[in-house]
């Protein structure tokens, strides 16, 4: 048995700690041997004094095998992406099925939206009768058919983060990099996986606004991704104002079908297909590269395939296989009309004429919340159909009484405080601002 105490101690000191201690913690404290104000103490040392590459590695690997592993049988590489998060970020939805058409094996577990972002279970959640709660063994059937199946973490994948992560919300411990990376990875890796491809946001709405952080965060989880044997690669992406034109789960489902579909788009659509295009071809290359193909040469013919398939019309037909292999009602992706419609909408409009200056993506993603597009407590309830579309980006020049976005709504009474919420996000003056490139770097290549 570990002496906790005597590990807070060391920590606290600036000390370091063993692979064996760090993972008799983890267990200790997943067994219920170790209890929480125990653990919050250490938290706060670690808060505090930071862990090594060594101890980072460490508490990753001990919160990997709390639980299931995932060993999928031997084929095709598998591979997956994790984004830090943002408003109107759905790019999932197009990357599964679009890498799945490249031949990857895409087991993707995501989580759900909280206060200003959203989640892409709430997303696969608003199709009409998708499971995202399936067996693993359910999992991996969907997964072996199709390449690609997405479904909600599991009480038996990396049981040690659930607690842990927990426990830090309300100790105030969330914001420390080890911490964040050893629960990323320790949920993404026990996945199986070859490949991981890291879309780190930064930005307004981002999980970690300022630059220097994010990329921080991105070497921190690339380093220890390596060390674990997984290639990866992280892109650092612009989270100013958010991605795409919708924002609500529904929306964000019916965006991306068009996208899919090949459809019409608009200038923020585009870039959020080119986005997605980009992450997948990017997660192919990597998967490819661990699966022994040539490094250099794999990028250039990956896009190739991604915008092939994409154009085909190969990932929709990919996605409505998986959704229907899900449980989806068959056909409910044919026509918008059959995913959740609010009842109601309304104009936000220019209160002058100006070039839009900001379009701040934190504010607009918890004016769709306000609405029901999200949570700020993981236990309530959200409304499929809410959101809004976002019709000024950044840059723009807009008129006097012009749209700036739409609400959807069921909820009325809530429409004036999401109004006013939406009306701070936006900044109006006489110069535009200065362009702001989508993906800013990419580490690890
Ligand atoms: N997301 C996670 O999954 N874990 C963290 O610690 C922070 C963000």
């Amino acid at each position: 048995m570990i002496r906790a105490e005597e590990i807070i101690r060391r920590k606290r000191d600036g000390g370091t700690l063993s692979e064996a201690e760090i993972a008799g913690l983890v267990a200790g404290y997943t067994a219920g041997e170790i209890p929480d104000y125990q653990l919050s103490a250490w938290l706060m040392a670690v808060y505090f004094r930071g862990l090594d590459g060594v101890e980072t590695r460490a508490l990753t690997r001990a919160m990997l095998h709390s639980g299931r592993v995932l060993a999928l049988p031997p084929g095709a590489p598998v591979a997956d992406k994790h984004s830090t998060g943002g408003v109107g970020d759905k790019t999932s939805l197009i990357i599964a099925p679009l890498a799945a058409c490249c031949g990857i094996r895409v087991p993707m577990i995501s989580g759900r939206g909280l206060g200003h972002t959203g989640g892409t279970l709430d997303k696969l959640e608003s199709i009409p009768g998708f499971r995202t709660r399936l067996s693993l063994g359910e999992f991996e059937a969907v997964l072996e058919r199709l390449g690609c199946a997405m479904i909600g973490q599991t009480e038996e994948i990396a049981p040690a983060d659930r607690k842990l992560y927990a426990l830090r919300d309300v100790t105030a411990t969330v914001e420390s990099l080890p911490l964040i990376t050893a629960s990323i990875l320790s949920k993404k890796l026990a996945e199986g996986l070859d490949a991981l491809l890291l879309d780190v946001k930064f930005g307004d709405g981002a999980f970690m606004q300022a630059y220097d952080d994010a990329r921080a965060l991105a070497l921190s989880m690339l380093g220890i991704a390596r060390e674990m044997g997984v290639r990866a690669e992280a892109l650092l992406t612009d989270m100013e104002q958010p991605l795409g034109e919708m924002v609500g789960n529904a929306l964000e489902v019916e965006e991306c079908l068009a996208i899919m579909r090949g459809d019409a788009l608009t200038e923020a659509q585009s870039a959020l297909r080119e986005l997605a295009l980009e992450l997948t071809a990017r997660m192919v290359a990597l998967a490819r590269q661990a699966g022994g193909g040539p490094a250099a040469a794999a990028l250039e013919p990956a896009r190739a395939e991604c915008q092939r398939h994409l154009a085909a019309g190969a990932a929709m037909e990919r996605f409505q296989a998986m959704a229907e292999a899900q449980g989806a009602e068959p056909g409910c992706l044919e026509s918008p009309a059959r995913l959740p419609r609010a009842r109601h909408e309304s104009l936000l409009a220019a209160p002058r004429a100006g070039y839009v200056r900001a379009a701040r993506a934190r504010a607009l993603g918890t004016a769709a919340m306000l609405l029901g597009a999200g949570r700020r407590q993981l236990s309530d309830a959200i409304d499929p159909a809410a959101g809004l579309r976002l019709q000024a980006r950044l840059g723009d020049w807009v008129e006097a009484g012009a749209p700036l976005c739409t609400f959807y709504y069921n909820l009325p009474e809530r429409l004036d405080a999401a109004r006013a919420l939406a009306l701070s996000a936006f900044e109006l003056g006489g110069s535009p601002p200065e362009a702001r490139r989508l993906v800013r770097e990419v580490l690890g290549s």
